[in-house]
């Protein structure tokens, strides 16, 4: 199993699948945004052998990722190969569900089992404004699709201060009282690129969680606290579904952190916060064989490091988008 220097079990790895995007989400990406060229990114070919080796070095988990991953055009079958490669016992995939309505049950017939969705908002309008671009009738039959198909799901909505602070909220949460999905909100992050981003905007759980309370009377604590992957959850009373909080900033979990990500042109990122990066395309084409391209594995997990510095103004300079979800 692979163990960082921190003795924490790195086994989950984050794939990007494109850096393109159908939506432009202020806090994400600019209008005019331009994107690799598709040879610069990691063929389906490459992407099938990676997987392959992340597994025999004891990841067991993998999430698909973009920009937004259903634009990849193999994604089911990179789906289904990632389902059968032995060691694999967990497949996700976060997308912002313009695309869902057709792929959701392919996905789900390849070995996808849950969905992450990114919604922010049930407001047209206010989804407009925050997409630039996106109609939010495609997401929501998405999300119908998601569920009908017998995917878990998970909704994400990153909280903006004054944008989707208060009644977002509440109306997104309102879906865990009928239906046994994770409603959960993250504390909007800094990256290099984002120009909207502010200390200020930054909406911390103990916020939302009075809001939430104001709304539903007071959340139930779920699983003593532990965390769910990087959420802590909550529960209105008698509800099916969970809300959680995903908090990195107010609350940091990175000594729970167990992840890598793979940017699209095949960067191995050892924190969605920091710079340290090991390149692994030049020695995939390069012609390395699989037991170099292992040892570089094991050295980038022993060389995570230990979290974010955010609180000592160390951000990023790719964006999200470029690094993937
Ligand atoms: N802070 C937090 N989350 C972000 N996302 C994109 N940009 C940011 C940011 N600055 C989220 C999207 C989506 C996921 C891929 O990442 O809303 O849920
Ligand atoms: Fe696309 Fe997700 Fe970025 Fe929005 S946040 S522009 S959906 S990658």
């Amino acid at each position: 199993m692979p163990f960082d220097r921190y003795n924490r079990d790195i086994s989950y790895l984050r794939i990007s699948l494109t850096d393109a995007c159908n939506l432009r989400c202020v806090y994400c990406m600019p209008e005019k945004m331009t994107f690799l060229p598709r040879e610069d990114l990691l063929s389906d070919a490459e992407l099938h052998r990676l997987i392959g080796l992340f597994a025999a070095v004891g990841f067991r988990k993998i999430r698909f990722t973009g920009g937004e991953p259903t634009l990849r055009p193999a994604l089911v079958d990179l789906v289904a190969r990632a389902a059968r490669t032995p060691g694999i016992e967990t497949i996700g995939l976060t997308t912002n569900g313009v695309l869902l309505a057709e792929l959701a049950a392919p996905l789900r017939a390849a070995g996808l089992r849950s969905v992450n969705i990114s919604l922010d908002t049930l407001d047209p309008e206010k989804f407009k404004k925050i997409t630039r671009w996106g109609q939010l009738d495609k997401v929501l039959a998405g999300l119908d699709a998601a569920a009908q198909s017998g995917l878990r799901v998970k909704l994400n909505a990153v909280v903006s201060r004054g944008t989707n602070d208060h009644e977002d909220v509440v109306a997104l949460a309102r879906y865990t009282v009928t239906q046994p999905w994770q409603v959960r909100f993250i504390e909007q992050m800094p990256f290099g690129n984002n120009a909207t981003f502010q200390n200020q905007s930054i909406v911390t759980e103990d916020e939302l969680r009075a809001v939430l309370a104001e709304a539903y009377g007071p959340l139930e604590l779920v699983n003593q606290g532990r965390l769910d992957g990087e959420a802590r959850l909550y529960r209105i009373a008698g509800a099916p579904g969970c809300i959680g909080f995903i908090s990195p900033v107010s609350k940091p979990f990175c000594a729970d952190c167990t992840r890598l990500r793979l940017t699209a042109e095949g960067v191995l990122r050892l924190c969605l916060l920091r710079d340290n990066e090991m390149d692994l395309r030049p020695l995939l084409r390069g012609g390395a064989d699989d037991a170099m391209l292992t040892e570089r594995i094991r050295a980038a997990v022993l060389d995570k490091p230990w979290g974010h510095g955010l609180e000592q103004h160390v951000i990023p300079t790719r964006g999200m988008s470029t690094i993937g979800g």
